[in-house]
């Protein structure tokens, strides 16, 4: 693990490594449980959007079935429109949808389970076991048909489920570990309800067997604490999150889930504890402005509010 600098400056900042690496859902996180129709060509200048403020890594769309979500049931539609430049990942829950996605040139795939039986039966009609065995299947067909792709792995519910209740660490590091077994590039924990805070990510990372750098962090921020959840992960050494513009975001299958960790809030903080993120927080705040308004949304992610009443 890193060690830290306890001195003058950011309290944070790790000697020879300041970059924070930002992995955008705003896209698919933030886009899929929005009822209100967004048109392709408003997705695509979203995307542009998002790259011309710097993020290079995209989750853009999802490969589920359009009968379970149909905001994203035109992936097909949306992917030749994406600018180049960024890395994008998409959703994948199965063979269908990787044939699906490997067909457009999707390089970089991302499978998801989670901690709960009772979660992944509403969200994807299996057991974790089950979906787990899918997982297994497709990541040996995407290694087969595309060698030097991307796995980006899921574990939904990682602290609590909405159905189950709270998730033991060693249960939810039990399924992460299963994935990165399987072959999974990254593993990202994912607290789909918002409800962890520092303390119980110190202790789901203390049990966690997958490498550091392998780790990623999806917090969703229902109750206001992704952002010291952050912080958490940045005094372990842990420098992947995940975040949704304008603070989009929620499951439609995971009852009360709130907004994801809005990107602005993240490369804010980041930023001014001295880390890298790469984004010009100016233009990200603008980025969302036209799918909020398309949803129905006035923005209310703090520090995009912030910048927006500054210019
Ligand atoms: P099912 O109904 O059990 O599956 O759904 P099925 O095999 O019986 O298929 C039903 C129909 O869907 C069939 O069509 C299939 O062909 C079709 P029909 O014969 O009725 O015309 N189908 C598909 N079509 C297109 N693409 C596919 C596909 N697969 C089947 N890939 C299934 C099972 C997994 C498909 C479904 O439950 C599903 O798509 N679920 C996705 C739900 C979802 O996207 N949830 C949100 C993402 S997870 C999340 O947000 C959490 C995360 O952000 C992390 C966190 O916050 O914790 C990642
Ligand atoms: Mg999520």
């Amino acid at each position: 693990m890193a060690s830290l600098r306890n001195g003058a400056g950011p309290f944070f900042r790790r000697e020879g490594d300041v970059k924070v690496r930002i992995v955008e859902v705003g896209p698919r996180d933030g886009l899929q449980n929005e009822a209100t129709p967004v048109s392709t060509q408003s997705k695509a200048a979203f995307v542009a959007s998002l790259a011309a403020a710097g993020l290079h890594e995209i989750e853009a769309t999802s490969f589920v079935s359009p009968k379970w979500v149909p905001q994203l049931g035109d992936a097909e539609e949306l992917w030749p429109r994406l600018p180049t430049g960024p890395l994008y990942s998409a959703l994948v829950p199965n063979l269908r949808g990787l044939e699906r996605a490997v067909g457009l040139g999707v390089r970089r795939i991302a499978l998801f389970t989670a901690s709960s039986d009772l979660f992944t039966k509403r969200n994807i009609n299996m057991t974790v076991e089950e979906s787990l065995a899918v997982a297994g299947e497709v990541i040996r067909a995407f290694r087969k048909s595309v060698p030097e792709g991307f796995v980006r792995t899921y574990v939904s519910t990682a602290f609590e489920c909405p159905y189950a209740g709270r998730m033991a660490p060693s249960v939810t590091a039990g399924v992460a570990g299963r994935l990165h077994d399987l072959g999974a590039d990254e593993v990202a924990m994912g607290d789909t309800i918002g409800v962890a805070s520092p303390s119980e990510v110190r202790s789901l990372a203390s049990t966690l067997e997958v490498p550091l750098s392998k780790t990623a962090w999806h917090f969703h921020d229902t109750r206001g604490t992704a952002i010291a959840n952050v912080a958490a992960c940045l005094e372990l050494g842990y420098s992947s999150f995940d975040s949704s513009a304008g603070g989009l975001g929620g499951c439609p299958y995971a009852k009360g889930a709130g907004g994801n960790l809005a990107t602005e809030d993240l490369v804010y903080f980041c930023s001014r504890e001295g880390f890298e993120t790469g984004v010009d927080l100016p233009s990200l705040a603008r980025a969302s402005l036209p799918v909020l308004e398309a949803v129905g949304r006035s923005p209310f992610a703090r520090a995009q509010l912030a910048v927006l009443a500054a210019s």
